[in-house]
């Protein structure tokens, strides 16, 4: 779908090199918790760096709505890729102010700096020309390797490159190359599972997805409008009445392109959701048609685990997104990790795409025995929906 000049295309050598990164990293009282997006722009920056650029990275971090706010500072990153790098690489105390300009000016190739939370300035979500004609004016070309935040349409992401030379770095040569290949030439079967709390949250990926896989999974909260479309009743469950429809007509258009649509069989419930959300919770498994109105589904069933990995089990491919049923909560956690256990166990080309699914494996320490999870949580589900990423969109063709 995309074939996209990367730095390998282009002269780096002795050049100011402005490449955005998505270094927006969970934090915990100011601590990284994790690393990995941080990890993942590594092979773009020490390509760069031993290639003699200068280096100016750049990353939003949090929502910090136009305004400076301390807590929404560079400043870990900064210290953690100086750490990973074995190298300092300084925060500057602005974007495009006078800091940031001396700073980037005085760069030796072969150094690093990083800007400031490109989103303390409002220009940079409003994606403005001046703003973006100003960052572009720290560098010579323009290096986009922020794949968690290609499908916003910002300054720093998609606008820059109206002002510099524009390639793509090798994280995000990797998310396009290996999703891509799934969604266009997969080998097949091809599974993909789908989970979460709203069906509203993944009304085109399901569509665009029943175009291409042989067998799609539907599981998590959202799996309950879907029964209710077969006409079972999901008592208290999570149910969104205006999507019944829609899952009526997806349940069609499986059929009519002859792919197994598979909805849980079976039901883990309990009286109602679990507060706080890891409290101990009494529950106990139905069959998905037999939910009592006075109980509430918050995860797949120990037959539906099954059913679920054995489909995983025959697959050459498989992209998963989204848990299963609540799995904050460790006796509702099962259905998600069953579903991680059976991809990490796979060996087919597995992709989890970001969020909660990725967070998930990395904490059950199946990360490394999944081909790719993303580093994308909203840009990775526009992806499966097949839709143009403004961040990619704009960089040079090969
Ligand atoms: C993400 O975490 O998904 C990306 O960094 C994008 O962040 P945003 O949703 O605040 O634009």
């Amino acid at each position: 779908m995309y074939n996209k000049k990367t730095i390998e295309d282009v002269a780096v050598e002795g050049k100011k090199v402005l490449v955005r990164c998505d270094f927006n990293v969970p934090l915990k009282d100011g601590k990284i918790t994790s690393d990995k997006r941080i990890v993942e722009a590594l092979p773009t920056i020490k390509y760069l760096l031993s290639h003699g650029a200068k280096v100016i990275l750049c990353s939003h971090m949090g929502k910090p709505k136009g305004e400076v706010n301390p807590k929404y500072s560079l400043a870990p990153v900064a210290a953690r890729l100086s750490e990973l790098l074995g190298k300092e690489v300084v925060l500057t105390k602005d974007i495009i102010g006078e800091d940031a300009k001396a700073k980037a000016a005085a760069l030796k190739a072969g150094d690093a700096i990083l800007l400031e939370n490109v989103r303390f300035d409002a220009r940079e979500e409003k994606n403005d020309p001046a703003f973006s004609k100003e960052l572009a004016s720290l560098a010579e070309l323009y290096v986009n390797d922020a794949f968690g935040t290609a499908h916003r349409a910002h300054a720093s992401t998609a606008g820059v490159a109206a002002y510099l030379p524009a390639v793509c770095g090798y994280l995000i040569q990797k998310e396009i190359g290996i999703m891509g290949k799934a969604l266009s030439n997969p080998e097949r079967p091809f599974v993909a599972i789908l989970g979460g709390a709203k069906v509203s949250d993944k009304l085109n990926v399901i569509n665009n997805l029943l175009g291409k896989v042989d067998t799609l999974i539907i599981g998590g909260g959202m799996a309950y409008t879907f029964l209710a479309a077969k006409g079972y009743g999901v008592g208290k469950s999570l149910l969104d009445e205006s999507k019944i429809d829609y899952c009526r007509d997806m349940m069609k258009k499986a059929e009519e392109k002859g792919v197994k649509l598979l909805l849980p069989v079976d039901t883990t419930v309990a009286a109602g959701f679990p507060d706080p959300i890891d409290a101990p919770i009494d529950v106990s498994v139905v069959p998905s048609d037999k939910i009592p109105a006075d109980k509430e589904g918050l995860d797949i069933g120990t037959k539906t685990m099954e059913l679920y990995a054995d489909a995983v089990k025959n697959a050459k491919t498989v992209v998963w997104n989204g848990p299963m049923g609540v799995f904050e909560n460790p006796t509702l956690a099962k259905g998600t990790i069953s579903v991680a256990k059976a991809l990490a166990e796979s060996s087919a080309t597995t992709i989890v795409g970001g969020g909660d699914s990725a967070a998930a494996c990395e904490q059950l320490g199946f990360a490394d025995k999944i081909t790719h999870i993303s580093t994308g949580g909203g840009a990775s589900l526009e992806f499966l929906e097949g839709l143009v990423l403004p961040g990619i969109a704009c960089l040079e063709d090969k």
